[in-house]
């Protein structure tokens, strides 16, 4: 494991994400620091060569790590994350540290998501958006006493899947085509006792879906839902509701044709950032 590592000024932050988006060499870390204006950012890679590609770009240093050290190296840990009054991310990795969480806060459900290699710590604009959206979805169900089930496309950390578990859904399954990814959520379900949660390892861009969901998730990159709508908007059960992120403000108007004409009618579209959310039904469902 070798990552590169670079301190820059806070505000750059949301440029450096998109600058590092889908990149497949590895994983980006930012961590801020209280009361500092400076971010650090972290680059995982399994080996040197991207690495060393990001720093003949921008500057910075590359360290090896050792495999079984390199969450030791990693950043510090990262400040908890609120959703709606329900849910308080944090990094909590052991049950004591989950437990801590707990005694903290005690009238919101906990999601302990260490920054691990997988995306997904609750930080970023995208996951935090589609996080709120499944609290209220969760609570419309609620209200109504209707059961529903949860697809995580894309799982990253399994975060969205976790908390879905935990809003009540009554199936959740969750898929990446990255198998650390799948690892990763499997061991984040255990920890945040959620262990009816399935996660496989899937692409989404060859998947052809056996079942329906009330609620589809899919925080994946823009080119991977414009191509992935025809197989998407057949997962959503009937009266069910698709929920995309990861899309850039620029690419949100080619993104959003490219799910009409699969038949995707967008009720709400929520813009964090650079970074737009779109929550909506499916034609003729
Ligand atoms: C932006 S992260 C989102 C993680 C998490 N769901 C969240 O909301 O924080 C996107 C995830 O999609 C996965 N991904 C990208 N392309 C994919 C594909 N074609 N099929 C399945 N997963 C994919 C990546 O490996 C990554 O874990």
């Amino acid at each position: 494991m070798f990552v590169w590592s670079k301190l820059t000024a806070s505000r750059s932050a949301d440029t450096w994400e998109e600058r590092f988006n889908g990149n497949p060499d590895g994983t980006l870390v930012i961590s801020s620091f209280p009361g500092r204006k400076m971010i650090r950012l972290e680059f995982y890679c399994e080996s040197q060569a991207p690495a060393k590609k990001v720093q003949k770009q921008y500057g910075g240093e590359v360290r090896h790590l050792k495999p079984q050290n390199w969450a030791a190296h990693s950043s510090q840990t990262p400040p908890p994350v609120k959703v709606r009054d329900k849910f308080v991310i944090c990094a909590a990795k052991t049950d004591v540290e989950v437990k801590q969480a707990r005694a903290k806060f005690p009238n919101r459900e906990i999601i302990a998501v260490p920054a691990d290699m997988a995306f997904g710590t609750g930080h970023h604009a995208t996951t935090a958006t589609v996080l709120r959206l499944l609290v209220d979805a969760a609570q419309e169900r609620q209200a109504a006493g209707k059961k529903w089930s949860m697809a995580d496309l894309g799982c990253g950390s399994g975060i969205l899947a976790i908390a879905a578990d935990k809003l009540g859904a009554s199936r959740v399954w969750g898929c990446d085509y990255d198998p650390a990814a799948v690892k990763i959520s499997q061991e984040n379900a255990a920890r945040n006792n959620t262990p009816k949660v399935r996660f496989t390892k899937v692409d989404v861009l060859k998947w052809e879906p056996k079942q329906t969901w009330d609620i589809v998730a899919a925080n994946i990159f823009f080119d991977i839902l414009e191509s992935a709508f025809p197989q998407m908007v057949r997962s959503v059960a009937p009266g069910g509701v698709l929920m995309l992120s990861g899309i850039l403000k620029s690419q949100a108007k080619d993104c959003l044709a490219a799910g009409k004409r699969a038949g995707f009618v967008v009720q709400k579209v929520v813009t964090k950032g650079k970074w737009v959310t779109a929550l909506g039904t499916v034609k003729n469902r």
